[in-house]
């Protein structure tokens, strides 16, 4: 029978779990040691893209050797300025989400205008390779926003 690998789970502020402990060109961290398979799913986002740089580093100095980030998430077009990713949502969500209640697409635009920042698909790849990783597109949503990317050490 093959045993389960190895797993934990915490619940604590993803950009300080990347820096936590982390060591500039050493893999893992003093108390966990590296990690094999990160995984975050529709949360960067809601970083700056400062913080975007800095989870990017600070994952990179948690993950082992052989290990992935895998990164779902929505991005902006390549150029794209938030503001019109932003109004392309909205007309996405007031044309498309019909079977709710639209006081409840309002609270999803609300949320979205104020929170949501997400990364530019065409610059993030050369921000995740200077942090030292390399940058696979593994899909694309048909709305040029959901995406799941691989990142592997270089
Ligand atoms: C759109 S929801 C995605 C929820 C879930 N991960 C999923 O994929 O269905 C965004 C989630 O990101 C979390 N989040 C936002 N900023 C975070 C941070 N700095 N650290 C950890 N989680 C964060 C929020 O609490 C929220 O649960």
């Amino acid at each position: 029978m093959i045993s389960p690998p190895p797993c934990s789970w915490r619940e604590q502020d993803l950009l300080s779990w990347a820096l936590e402990g982390s060591v500039p060109g050493e893999a893992g961290s003093a108390t966990t040691g590296p990690v094999d398979l990160i995984h975050s799913s529709f949360a960067v986002h809601h970083l700056s893209d400062e913080q975007k740089g800095q989870f990017l580093s600070g994952a990179r100095s948690r993950v082992a050797p052989d290990g992935m980030l895998l990164w779902a998430d929505v991005f902006r077009d390549p150029g794209e300025i938030r503001d019109s990713y932003l109004q392309r949502y909205v007309q996405r969500i007031r044309k498309g989400w019909t079977s709710i209640p639209a006081e409840e697409g309002q609270r999803v635009i609300d949320h979205l205008s104020q929170f949501d920042f997400p990364a530019d698909a065409a610059a993030v790849d050369s921000t995740a390779e200077a942090c030292g990783w390399a940058w696979q597109w593994l899909w694309r949503g048909q709305h040029r926003a959901e995406a799941l990317a691989r990142l592997t050490p270089l």
